[in-house]
């Protein structure tokens, strides 16, 4: 089962992502976990690339580039543990690259991008997406550190990813679950949990 979380910058999915895994080793699982732009040498070292800030890498080369980086990730490590029974936690997945190439930079369309990535990904789609919901007001606050090439992109880039996660969850309402990140940490923790539960005893 592949597990993916999403949400903008400052949005607390790090957090969750690290509380699941706990709870999950704890149950005595041997989950994969895995973060987004990263996990292979090759996708760690495009990672570098995509968040320098001194890097100026145009919109199409950089949808490539953070898709580059995830086919590395799904053939190396993802497919490999889930053909072992694993389960795979991702920290970030191609929504990620729908709502930021796509809703951020606003420049390539909804559908095409989808179908982009069914490419990229050899078809690979998470059984679910928690999708932290937050303001871009109330992420930017909670942001302590300085912002990478990402987060500091002009004025409104976040809001578009925002708007862009809200017309990914109405298109995937089954699969994504919108969380209001705004609830304290262990609310939401609990509401995860209790989903995948759900998830695993199917
Ligand atoms: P990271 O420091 O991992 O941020 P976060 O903790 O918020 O996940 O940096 C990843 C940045 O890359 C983040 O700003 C989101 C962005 N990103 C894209 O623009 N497209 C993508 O496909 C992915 C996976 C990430």
């Amino acid at each position: 089962m592949l597990i993916s979380f999403e949400g903008i910058d400052g949005s607390g999915k790090s957090t969750q992502v690290q509380r699941l895994v706990q709870r999950l080793q704890a149950e005595g699982h041997d989950p994969l976990v895995v973060r987004e732009p990263g996990g292979t040498p090759i996708s760690e070292r495009i990672r570098t690339l995509l968040l320098d800030e001194s890097s100026d890498i145009v919109p199409k080369a950089e949808l490539l580039l953070f898709s580059a980086a995830r086919a590395q990730l799904v053939e190396q490590r993802i497919r490999p543990a889930l053909a072992a029974g694993r389960l795979v936690v991702c920290d970030r997945f191609y929504d990620s690259s729908t709502a930021y190439q796509g809703g951020g930079r606003a420049l390539f369309d909804e559908d095409w991008l989808e179908d982009f990535h069914r490419h990229v990904t050899g078809g690979l789609t998470p059984h679910r997406t928690y999708w932290l919901a937050l303001p871009p007001d109330a992420a930017r606050a909670r942001r302590a550190h300085t912002p990478d090439r990402m987060e500091a992109a002009a004025n409104g880039f976040q809001a578009r990813v925002a708007a862009a996660y809200e017309r990914l969850a109405q298109r995937h309402p089954a699969r994504i679950k919108r969380l209001d990140a705004t609830r304290p940490p262990e609310a939401l923790h609990k509401a995860i949990w209790r989903d995948v539960c759900a998830l695993l005893a199917r």
